[in-house]
């Protein structure tokens, strides 16, 4: 297999980015420029609720660690980047309560936190931690992050833990009982 076929970090996360913001302009758009029903909008949300918790857990198990570990400053770049990440699950966890008109506002929330974060993410983040990895790291950081992925809850949990260490615990826990749930209510995600 050549190795432009496997995918890295840097590109999955922002494959993952164009994927979330697919969903969040399908959530946000006009109402009244688009056909589709508040039952239609239920199940955009639940998408966007699903991948964008996966996402941000696997950043949390892989991404952020990384950026400690090998990006100058990259200790606070990474309280950055989890204190935004925190702050837009509260808003995601609200998301999935929000119906017919309620669900619009929450969507428009947070898009404007979502889409600072994924910006953050590419302009300051991306460059910095690919610059930092020598090759194959970024493949290898690839692979663990689509493993973390599997694992990750299909819900926001902001009360949770970031931290690798209760991710892998608590973390991973929480995970199961979601999928779980996911099953029992026939969600797909
Ligand atoms: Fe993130
Ligand atoms: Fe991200």
């Amino acid at each position: 297999m050549g190795r432009s076929r496997i995918p890295n970090l840097y590109t999955l996360i922002q494959q993952d980015h164009r994927y979330i913001q697919g969903l969040i302009d399908q959530l946000t758009a006009d109402p009244a420029q688009v056909s589709y029903d508040d039952t239609a909008r239920r199940h955009v949300a639940d998408f966007l609720i699903a991948a964008e918790s996966r996402h941000e857990t696997a950043e949390e198990l892989v991404l952020w660690p990384a950026v400690r570990r090998r990006v100058p400053e990259g200790h606070s770049l990474a309280e950055e980047g989890l204190r935004q990440e925190h702050e837009a699950k509260i808003v995601l966890d609200a998301l999935r309560f929000g119906k017919g008109d309620s669900l619009r506002p929450l969507a428009l929330e947070f898009s404007s936190l979502a889409c600072a974060h994924m910006a953050f993410e590419e302009r300051s983040i991306l460059p910095a931690i690919r610059k930092a990895t020598p090759w194959p790291g970024g493949w290898v950081l690839g692979f663990k992050f689509t493993m973390a992925k599997k694992i990750a809850p299909t819900r926001p949990h902001p009360n949770g833990p970031q931290r690798r260490l209760g991710l892998l615990t608590r973390g991973l826990f929480t995970a199961g009982l979601d999928r779980l749930r996911d099953k029992v209510t026939g969600r797909k995600a």
